[in-house]
């Protein structure tokens, strides 16, 4: 699949808004995830608002990308359609329906950047203040979307020595 090996993180976007329908797509890849049990808990929140992008660069180290995203959209877990209480597997799935978004984005020509929340304290905390999250919706990532400014190549990664036939 193209998009798996074109997908580049993009940290610099263009000045032009991801197009609606492409948002929609991107959201309906999200949803198509595997989720254990099929619970699919993720609910998204989208920003565009620019001081609320400035108020995660200046708690995040690393969200820099947020200076010229048009968009991003922060991936939450919901703990009250968890099917099986307390095995957090919320985690896994939200991590599959950020992976799906980043594919469909590249596969879309849209550049994106996943950007790390959970588990850091100080980061779930403050997208609980930001985007007014009640206790039961869990704040895992926010993905930066928008037209990269500058296309970046395809890497392999592929390790052979990684991969081990029947035993370590
Ligand atoms: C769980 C996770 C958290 C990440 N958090 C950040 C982040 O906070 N800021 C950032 O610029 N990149 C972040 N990244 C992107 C990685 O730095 C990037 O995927 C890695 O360097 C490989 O580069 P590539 O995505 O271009 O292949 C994150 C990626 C993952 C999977």
């Amino acid at each position: 699949m193209n998009a798996i090996f074109q997908r580049r993180s993009i940290r610099k976007f263009q000045d032009t808004p991801v197009p609606e329908k492409d948002i929609q797509q991107i959201l309906r890849a999200a949803m198509a995830a595997p989720s254990a049990g099929n619970a699919q808990e993720w609910e998204f929140v989208l920003c565009r608002d620019k001081e609320k992008m400035e108020a995660v660069m200046q708690m995040h180290e690393y969200a820099f990308a947020l200076k010229t995203a048009p968009l991003a959209i922060l991936v939450c877990g919901n703990s009250e359609r968890e099917i099986y209480p307390g095995e957090d597997w919320w985690i896994q799935n939200c991590s599959a329906a950020t992976q799906n978004m980043l594919l469909e984005a590249a596969d879309l020509g849209i550049g994106s950047l996943w950007l790390g929340i959970h588990p850091i304290p100080k980061r779930i905390d403050l997208m609980r203040e930001l985007f007014l999250l009640p206790a039961h919706i869990h704040p895992f990532s926010l993905v930066a979307l928008g037209y990269a400014a500058k296309e970046k190549e395809p890497i392999d990664r592929y390790h052979p020595e990684w991969v081990h036939e029947e035993h370590y």
